[in-house]
Order: structure tokens, then C-alpha cells, then sequence
């Protein structure tokens, strides 16, 4: 099938991956009720059409935190993306800066650090868990400001793991879980062949070279599992805004209030979040949850968003309701799984085209310019 839409790269990533590892992108937490009202609450925004207003000097670029970005989008960290392809990280992070874009790699990535950073034109971003080791988290943050990492991305959102059911049905975890995944990837010719076997080490790259000892996929959850860490609260942050020199961005906010607290902790900018419908099933949507934390914080911290973006078009929606810039996290990683670095520069060039027609449909010239006078009702 031809690629027209970022829609398109699903269905091929589906084709390509073995089923335990296209659940585990796709799929949510618990019910997935909220999942699926992230992507519908999105697309059920009305934009309002305003024709003839001169819109010919079109710019899509932005500045976050001093960093110019070709267009307000943000690839969103996303575990073990290496096992999507070959060294999946170095490729979706190539691909971005060729855009013009930040890639923010995640605490729970094939690629460590060292081999990512090196490799693209530009700052990485860094995503870090709060974890019950501290040793690691101040281990990874001099790594990765030794890395030439600016940005880091600090996701507060998961003291507990929500249950995910297809990880489970998948052979993701669950019983059999090692056999059925090696099953699947013998009828995965494809991926076997350049991810299973030529894109080793499978390891959780920056845990592994600070435990000094491989992390295969199964210690993976048991891992992550074992340093959750419910017991943090915001003053036991206050050492790492200490640390951290560049901007921290807090991602996982989905109330006024929280968004309220990540400012008064000095926050550079916060992504409003629910970890797209992975965490807390029945949470309201990003796009819902917008408008109320634009009101409380706007201008005090860059606000990005995700969950649920899919198109250049809900790019815009998310701009208009307030957000300065958008991370997106499935898309890429679809997009990444179905063609590498090459499908996901593609995937950026068609969120920045649709972007375009919409913002030359709403009669908007640069991103600046969208607010909510862009919608209807
Ligand atoms: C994620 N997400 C995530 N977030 C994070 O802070 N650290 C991580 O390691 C991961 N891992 C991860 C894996 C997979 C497979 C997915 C789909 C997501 C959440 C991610 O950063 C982002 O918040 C959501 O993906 C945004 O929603 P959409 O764009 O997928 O709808």
C-alpha cells in the first residue's frame, strides 16, 4: 500500500512486527477507554475555516527554550524503540533532526546515551523516570549532560505502572511469554532478520552501562517494576531542578492545579500528558484537558502536548487550545517500524504539509498566530 497519511504507517507497522510488539505500541491501559478518547476528542474539534486572509508567507517554526524548531512537534520518548527497528532510536533521532525537530530519547531505550547523542546534528532530549534508585538517576543526568543533552524531559506519571491487558495477550509478559515471542518472530521474517538478530544488543542501553550488566527485554519489566517509586512528592524533586542546569520539562499533567505546582517548582515547560491512555484509563483526554491548564499557566512554562495527535490537522487543534508545541509518540513509532529513518522524515514532512492547508484554511500565517479564535464553538 502507498503511503498517503500518517494513518497509513499502522496498518504497515502491523504487517511488519511481530504482534507482541505492535500491542505494545498500540494498545492502552486497562479498558482503553481513554485511548480512544484521546484520538476521537482530537479529531471531533472543530476548526474554523476563514478564507482570503493573505496567509502566503507561511512559517511553521517555533523556539523552545532557545532551540529553533523547523515545526511545533517533539518526538515523545518511547520505550525500547530499538526493538522496532535496527537501532531504532539512532534512526528516529536522525530522522528528526534532518527535520528540523527534538527527539527525546527515553530512560528505557535500546540506544543508550552515548551512542545516540553522537550520532545527530543537534541537542538530544532526555527523558527520565522518577525512580526508587537514585544512584541511577543521578548517574544518567551526568551522563547525559556529559552527552551534550539540553533539554530534559521528566515524566511523572508513572509511580505505579498501569495494567496493560494486550501485553498480556500478546506475549508480551504472561505465561510462555519468551517462547510465544520467539514463535511470532520466526513468522516475522523481516523484523527477525534486521532487528531480532542484527540489531543487538536488545538491551536497555543507559540502565544496562550503569548496572554494568546486560537488561535483556524480560528483566525489562521487572526492572521498571521494582523502581517505580510511589513515594515521591514534588519537594523530593527539588535536587534535580538543583542539578539539571538546562530546562526540565515535567510531562504527565493533565489538571490546573499540577500544572500550577510544576511552575512553582521552577519547570521550564510541562507536557500535558496522560502517557497516551497507558497509565490511568478513564482520565480525560489531552484535548479536553487543554484549555483549563493553558488558562492557569500560560506564559509561565512552554506547554507541550500529547496524546491522541495523529495529523498535522490535530497539530493545529492542539495549538489552538493552547499548547505552544506537541510531542507525538505512536505515530513515530509506526512510522519507524514500517520504513526506519526514511518513513519517519516522511511522517514529518506530511504532519508539516497537513499543517499547512490548515493553518492556511484558518487563516493563520505563523504558529503564534493559532489560538482559539481558530475553533468553532
Ligand atoms: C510511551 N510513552 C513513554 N513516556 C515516557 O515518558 N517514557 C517512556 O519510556 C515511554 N514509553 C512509551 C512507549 C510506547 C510504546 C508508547 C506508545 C508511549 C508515552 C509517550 O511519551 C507519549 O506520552 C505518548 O505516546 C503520547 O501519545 P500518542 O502520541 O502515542 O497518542
Amino acid at each position: 500500500m502507498n503511503i498517503a497519511s500518517p494513518a497509513d504507517y499502522r496498518a504497515a507497522a502491523r504487517r511488519k512486527l511481530p504482534p507482541f510488539l505492535f500491542h505494545y505500541i498500540d494498545g492502552g491501559s486497562y479498558s482503553e477507554r481513554t485511548l480512544r478518547n484521546n484520538t476521537e476528542d482530537f479529531e471531533t474539534i472543530a476548526l474554523r475555516q476563514l478564507v482570503l486572509r493573505n496567509v502566503s508567507g507561511l512559517d511553521l517554526a517555533t523556539n523552545l527554550f532557545g532551540e529553533h524548531l523547523a515545526l511545533p512537534v517533539v518526538l515523545a520518548p518511547v520505550g525500547l524503540t530499538g526493538m522496532y527497528a535496527r537501532r531504532g532510536e539512532v534512526q528516529a533521532a536522525r530522522a528528526a533532526a534532518s527535520r528540523g525537530v527534538p527527539f527525546t530519547l527515553s530512560t528505557v531505550s535500546v540506544c543508550p546515551i552515548e551512542e545516540v547523542s553522537p550520532a545527530i546534528s543537534r541537542p538530544l532530549w532526555f527523558q527520565l523516570y522518577v525512580l526508587r534508585d537514585r544512584g541511577f538517576m543521578r548517574n544518567v543526568l551526568e551522563r547525559a549532560a556529559a552527552a551534550g543533552v539540553t533539554t530534559l524531559v521528566f515524566t511523572v506519571d508513572m509511580p505505579v505502572p498501569g495494567a496493560r491487558y494486550r501485553d498480556a495477550h500478546s506475549g508480551m509478559s504472561g505465561p510462555f511469554a519468551p517462547a510465544r515471542r520467539i514463535a511470532q518472530a520466526i513468522t516475522h521474517p523481516h523484523w527477525a532478520w534486521n532487528v531480532g538478530l542484527r540489531g543487538t544488543p536488545h538491551d536497555l542501553g543507559n540502565v544496562s552501562r550503569y548496572l554494568g550488566k546486560p537488561t535483556g527485554l524480560a528483566d525489562y519489566i521487572g526492572w521498571l517494576g521494582a523502581n517505580f517509586d510511589p513515594s515521591i512528592a514534588w519537594r523530593d524533586l527539588q535536587w534535580i531542578r538543583d542539578f539539571w542546569k538546562g530546562p526540565i520539562v515535567i510531562k504527565g499533567i493533565l489538571d490546573p492545579q499540577d500544572a500550577r505546582d510544576a511552575v512553582s517548582f521552577g519547570a521550564d515547560g510541562i507536557v500535558v500528558s496522560n502517557h497516551g491512555g497507558r497509565q490511568l484509563d478513564g482520565v480525560l483526554s489531552s484535548a479536553r484537558a487543554l484549555p483549563a491548564i493553558s488558562d492557569a499557566v500560560k506564559g509561565q512554562a512552554k506547554i507541550l502536548a500529547d496524546s491522541g495527535i495523529r495529523s498535522g490537522l490535530d497539530v493545529v487543534r492542539a495549538l489552538a487550545l493552547g499548547a505552544d508545541a506537541v510531542m507525538i509518540g505512536r505515530s513515530f513509532a509506526y512510522a519507524l517500524a514500517a520504513g526506519g529513518e526514511r518513513a519517519v522524515a516522511n511522517l514529518l514532512d506530511l504532519f508539516a504539509q497537513e499543517m499547512r492547508v490548515a493553518m492556511t484554511l484558518t487563516g493563520a500565517s505563523t504558529v503564534a498566530q493559532i489560538g482559539r479564535h481558530n475553533l468553532v464553538g
